[in-house]
């Protein structure tokens, strides 16, 4: 009797009307009116498409299906999806009215309709109806025996046109299947540009046919083949992603010259140069007034750009310091004799020299920030990264390309490599406030780009650093400006987060990898939780000075299983902030079974090391925060007097840089108690 009833509330709960703050939507459609009902899913559902889309819809189609399948295990009847009309009494009817060209400015529009007995996606584009799907999947709900989805009106397009992953492939290489999930879990969440930064002073990571030497002596073996980049660049087309291929030059140059110093810029070829294996700056530059350099140049150009169908190709430009430029002499001669004034307007120089090599390919130039000039061409597109700090303020080089009559792209705001919280990403506009832009000037603010550089990734813990906080830089770049309440994105991107792994990115099963090689095989719980509470270290302070970690150094470390926004911080500040808003019995007990289990899992840690050497960095601080824990609890729970000194000063010492290269991330919140 007392079962049934119980069912009968589960049954009653879960298909109650649904509540549009109830739905996980990443990133949230333009406008999403919930009708009545439900469609409940049967072994019998069936999707058929109609009207006139590019083949990538069958194969998107029949993706959905499995992952649908895989999700209710429903075993699905229909196979793999082929061409138009098969199934003319499917309940999802899918209708397209063109094929989509991969690419800027295409129409990404869909609408989708769920009544109770049938859905409808209609699209201009299949790339619309692909985000139709990506919405539909991300709509289904469950209870205890059957899925479903609610009945619904949506009608939804992006706000900006490039919405964008960098991935650098240079520092440390990230092989085809690091790449193909990525890309989709890019396209899950309606990104249609990956930015691929194949070179760097650490790497030279794409065949060149007529330069074999590049890969066989700048790569250590670890390279695309062109066969490689192919078969990327048509997943990513299947995906609705255009790719965005970046050699960086003319600086950054070191895999370069170290296979040919003879268009280097030091003084002497003698003066040999070699393959990064330090992170920073190096000061590596190619010879802008040496012909060779064009010539080789140009041959590489002409048998990269035919492997990118995109009308995109960025030269990079960042970050040369100029300083090879200027101990050499011929090159100075070369200055003066041109009149060129600065290092900057001998970089323009440079890169005007490839605009008609990229030409040649029908492919546009673009380049980080440092591009832009007042004699680069107007046709160029401008990648911000810098920021404010560059003498360009207010908005950056952002806002100047703009204004200037550039196209532009921001990475600014978004570099994820920092480790940075997801909620200055999320709250970062590419559409400046406070900034006076004409509509012209609007429009060519293109989008932003998410930056992946990997001097600390490898593809063991790359995904965990691109996402989730990625997906919200996805609706950022996606969904209407007023779209900015932190507390609904966390609570969706939680849930998108494990929605993640079913298209195979490793953010959150990797974490236990990594966390069995340093408890050597023990049990993984205690260490777990500790990384819940701690961050890697932020801003590049985890290698500050690039002394400690080189391209070849260990990144199995219990810094690399932890992430930004630790789990049990997040949850741990707010029930600080509930229990000293209200000190109720409720919100004590929240508070003090946190400090409970960490003096718990202090006791095991120290158990764990007996047979766990990688364990010992953390323990200074585990030890630390139980002893903390300790007294907190017999401050609340006892209302005993404790040492405040003392405990502020335990305290302290836990924002002293610790061997294990994390921060502790309830830091501000027991500092709030204390
Ligand atoms: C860059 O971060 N050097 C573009």
């Amino acid at each position: 009797m007392k079962y049934s009833i119980i069912l009968l509330f589960v049954f009653f709960v879960s298909s109650a009307q649904i509540k549009k703050k109830q739905l996980n939507l990443m990133p949230w459609p333009q406008n999403i009116n919930l009708t009545d009902g439900t469609f409940t899913l049967n072994q019998k559902f069936k999707v058929n498409i109609t009207g006139n889309p590019n083949d990538r819809l069958f194969k998107g189609v029949s993706k959905f299906l499995r992952r649908l399948d895989g999700r209710t295990g429903l075993f699905l009847e229909q196979p793999f999806v082929t061409k138009t009309n098969e199934y003319s009494e499917a309940e999802l009817q899918i209708n397209c009215a063109r094929p989509g060209k991969v690419g800027l400015n295409e129409d990404e529009s869909y609408t989708l309709i769920i009544e109770t007995n049938k859905i409808n996606i209609t699209a201009t584009t299949d790339l619309g109806a692909l985000h139709g799907l990506e919405t539909l999947l991300q709509l289904m709900q469950n209870n205890g025996r059957s899925f479903y989805f609610p009945a619904v009106e949506v009608t939804d397009s992006p706000r900006f046109t490039w919405r964008g992953l960098m991935i650098d492939a240079a520092r440390h290489f990230q092989p085809v299947d690091v790449i193909k999930r990525n890309l989709d879990a890019m396209a899950s969440m309606k990104m249609n540009v990956f930015h691929w930064h194949l070179v760097d002073d650490q790497g030279w990571r794409i065949e060149i046919k007529k330069h074999p030497k590049l890969t066989e002596l700048a790569s250590d073996g670890d390279y695309y083949t062109q066969e490689e980049i192919k078969n990327i660049v048509k997943y990513a087309d299947e995906l609705g992603i255009m790719v965005v291929p970046e050699i960086d030059i003319p600086g950054h140059a070191s895999a370069l010259l170290s296979v040919y110093p003879e268009i280097g810029s030091k003084k002497s070829e003698s003066m040999l140069y070699s393959v990064g294996r330090r992170s920073g700056i190096y000061d590596s530059a190619l010879d802008p007034t040496n012909p060779k350099t064009y010539k080789l140049l140009s041959e590489i150009f002409d048998e990269v750009c035919p492997l990118f169908p995109s009308d995109y190709f960025h030269i990079g430009g960042d970050e040369n310091n100029g300083k090879e430029w200027n101990a050499n002499p011929v090159i100075q001669e070369f200055k003066s004799k041109n009149k060129i004034a600065s290092n900057h307007d001998l970089q323009t120089y440079f890169n005007m020299k490839l605009v008609p090599m990229l030409k040649k390919h029908n492919k546009q130039l673009m380049g980080w920030e440092e591009i832009l000039t007042n004699d680069m061409s107007k046709e160029a597109i401008i990648h911000a990264w810098r920021g404010v700090n560059e003498g360009l303020s207010p908005g950056g080089a952002l806002v100047k390309a703009a204004k200037g009559g550039y196209k532009t792209v921001l990475s600014n705001g978004y570099y994820i490599d920092l480790l940075l919280s997801v909620d200055g990403h999320y709250l970062n506009d590419p559409m400046p406030k406070n900034i006076v832009l004409s509509k012209e000037e609007k429009d060519r603010i293109l989008g932003g780009e998410a930056a992946m550089w990997s001097e600390l990734v490898t593809p063991l813990n790359i995904d965990s650093r691109i996402w989730p906080r990625t997906a919200a830089i996805a609706e950022r770049l996606w969904s209407n400006d007023t779209i900015i309440d932190l507390n609904s994105m966390h609570r969706r991107l939680k849930v998108i987060s494990s929605r993640l792994e079913e298209v195979g990115v490793m953010h959150i099963r990797n974490k236990e990898v990594i966390l069995r090689n340093i408890t050597n095989y023990q049990d993984t719980r205690a260490l777990n939780d500790f990384t819940n509470i701690c961050e890697p270290l932020k801003n590049y302070k985890r290698n500050g000075g690039g002394k400690k970690y080189f391209m070849y150094s260990p990144l199995t470390l219990f810094a690399d299983a932890c992430t930004a926004d630790a789990s049990d911080a997040y949850d741990f500040d707010k029930a600080v902030n509930q229990y000293l808003e209200n000190k109720s019995p409720e919100n004590q007990i929240v508070v003090t079974s946190f400090f409970r289990k960490w003096i718990a899992m202090n006791n095991d840690l120290i158990a764990l090391s007996a047979n766990a050497p990688l364990i010992q960095p953390v323990l200074p601080m585990s030890n630390n925060l139980s002893v903390i824990s300790k007294q907190l609890l017999l401050a609340i729970e006892e209302k005993q007097n404790v040492d405040k000194k003392a405990l502020n000063e335990l305290l302290e010492q836990l924002t002293i840089r610790n061997s294990a290269d994390v921060e502790l991330a309830i830091y501000s919140s027991l500092k709030k108690l204390l």
